[in-house]
């Protein structure tokens, strides 16, 4: 299906967990039955380069979110790319990095970044790798002081989630994945290439 027509056809629309945020406030715990619903979305094409700028994907299931972040660490241009994760708590944010992590060659165990902000990898051939979680970053003295500016600077790739607790601070996103949970198992998932580098993702990963 091309990507500019993407036909969204889903059953029972459900609200996403909470959650394991032990200072998410008053949100329910797991999944209800909302709404059923069908729609049609055309991707944003208004790139005046000429390439894709934004689109949006559909996930059925975890395993259209493994085979894009395969996609997505085949591409070369991956290697010193900042990627925003942006979406409610439970989107899938984590579950998108994780995939992506074994998909450069990570094994062991993951560890979220939530309490450190920021967890550091290294993939097989060198790659570093910095998985951040901004949700409780609040103090703009951290970045400073955590070092967080020179890892933005340096080599590696950069994956952030909360990205907006952290703006003013952050470098412009080469690609910002937008992560909406529509079912237990659906997501819809807006890409939008911040820089050359993230039109060279969305062109190789999305196409
Ligand atoms: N297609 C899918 N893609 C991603 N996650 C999915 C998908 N289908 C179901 N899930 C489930 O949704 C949950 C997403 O949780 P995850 O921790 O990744 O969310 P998050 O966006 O990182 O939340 P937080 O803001 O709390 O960090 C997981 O339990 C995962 O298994
Ligand atoms: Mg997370």
């Amino acid at each position: 299906m091309p990507p500019d027509a993407v036909l969204l056809s889903f059953g029972p629309k459900y609200r996403a967990p909470s959650g394991d945020r032990p200072n998410c406030l008053g949100m329910g715990t797991g999944w209800s039955t909302t709404e059923r619903q069908e729609t049609t979305l055309h991707s944003q094409q208004d790139d005046p380069l000429g390439s894709l700028s934004s689109t949006t994907l559909t996930w059925h299931g975890e395993a259209d979110t493994e085979a894009f972040a395969r996609a997505l660490a085949a591409a070369p241009a991956v290697r010193d790319a900042f990627i925003a994760l942006q979406g409610d708590l439970g989107a899938g944010k984590t579950t998108f990095v994780r995939h992506l992590l074994r998909a450069l060659g990570i094994t062991g165990r993951i560890k979220s970044p939530t309490y450190a902000v920021v967890e550091p990898h290294e993939a097989p051939d060198g790659l570093p790798i910095f998985h951040f979680d901004f949700y409780r970053f609040s103090d703009p003295r951290e970045w400073e002081d955590a070092g967080f500016r020179d890892l933005f600077a340096g080599p590696g790739l950069k994956l952030a989630e909360w990205p907006d607790n952290a703006a003013g601070h952050l470098p412009p996103a080469d690609l910002t994945l937008r992560i909406e949970a529509m079912t237990d198992d659906t997501r819809t998932v807006q890409l939008t290439a911040g820089t050359p580098r993230g039109h060279t993702l969305l062109a190789t990963a999305a196409a």
